[in-house]
């Protein structure tokens, strides 16, 4: 495994980390502790430090996985998680963003995950309206301070209309910018991420395998079942981006490399890039995506 520093937090980070909205139950499966302890020792024994989480991936449920089961010291991890939105049943969660929910949802995500703090807050893919809100970035610079939280990030929504936000982080006392980031999204290099480098904030590229896509395993014409993310939220896209796929994988693949690797190494080649964090289904999948690191 390779590491760098979170921007300027000073964290060392793994450049390949584990996304787990998967434990929350929308990607075609639901989670039990063991299946969980199966990513997270997958990932220790592949040197990687870096997990991603969030209050809604499940009711609390995938911090409450992460917690029954994260394996060694507390002290060896860097966990990320959200605040920001109320899950109700697979795909269906509402916003709740202000001071008070922030703090109610950080204690119980402290709660699930079975610590007294988190290394990284992120707020969780708000509107400008939502990140505006009064009071909200003072309740979590209180958080910080009471120890509960090491840093603050803003895990943004789409790329095309937050260059607002990301241009705000110093201000608000944001160190880390989480992004929607992969060879069939380079939205953000043309604003966000050259303010990241500006402001020295520290970068985690989320969906780096755009949903699984970026695999090359999914061919034009795929169903996914209907208990599967994909099928709910992102038909609208899912053709055009196959096909892309398929261009992808003859021009631009080499013979002989996994197209997930390829398409890992290649959003980490960014140097405004500090990590990928590729959702992870089973232990397989973590050693492959922490493979990824031979092609850099
Ligand atoms: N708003 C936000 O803050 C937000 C939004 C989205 C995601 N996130 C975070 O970012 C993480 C990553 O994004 P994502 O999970 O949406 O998308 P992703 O990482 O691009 O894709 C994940 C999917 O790719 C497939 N996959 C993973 N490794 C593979 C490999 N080596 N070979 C083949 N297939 C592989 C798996 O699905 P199959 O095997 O079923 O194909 C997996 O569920 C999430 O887990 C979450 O932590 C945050």
């Amino acid at each position: 495994m390779k590491t760098r520093l979170l921007g300027r937090t000073g964290l060392n980070v793994s450049v390949v980390g584990v996304g787990t909205w998967q434990f929350g139950g929308e990607w075609g499966r639901t989670y039990t502790a063991p299946d969980a302890q199966a990513v997270l020792a997958a990932a220790q024994d592949c040197g990687i430090n870096l997990i991603d989480t969030a209050e809604c991936y499940g009711d609390h449920l995938a911090e409450q996985l992460i917690g029954e089961t994260l394996p060694g010291k507390r002290a060896d991890w860097i966990i990320a998680t959200k605040w920001g939105h109320q899950f109700h049943e697979c795909f269906k969660r509402d916003a709740h963003m202000g001071p008070a929910d922030l703090l109610a949802q950080l204690d119980a995500s402290l709660q699930a995950l079975r610590t007294d703090y988190v290394d990284l807050l992120q707020f969780h893919s708000g509107n400008d309206a939502q990140f505006a809100t009064p009071g909200m970035w003072e309740a979590a610079a209180e958080a910080k301070r009471q120890g509960k939280v090491r840093f603050l990030g803003n895990s943004i929504g789409s790329n095309a209309v937050n260059t607002n936000q990301v241009d705000r982080s110093t201000e608000v006392g944001v160190d880390v910018i989480q992004l929607v980031y992969n060879r069939l999204e380079r939205e953000p290099e043309a604003t966000v991420l050259p303010s990241c480098q500006r402001q020295n904030l520290g970068v985690l590229a989320r969906v780096p395998l755009a949903s699984g896509f970026l695999s090359g395993k999914y061919k034009p014409g795929h169903q996914f079942p209907a208990n599967d993310v994909r099928d709910f939220w992102m038909k609208a896209k899912q053709e055009w981006m196959l096909k892309e796929v398929e261009q992808i994988a003859a021009t631009e693949v080499p013979a002989g490399v996994p197209m997930a690797q390829w398409a890992l190494a290649w959003v980490l080649k960014n140097p405004a890039v500090t990590a990928v964090i590729p959702g992870c289904k089973d232990a397989a999948q973590v050693r492959a995506n922490a493979a990824a690191v031979a092609l850099l």
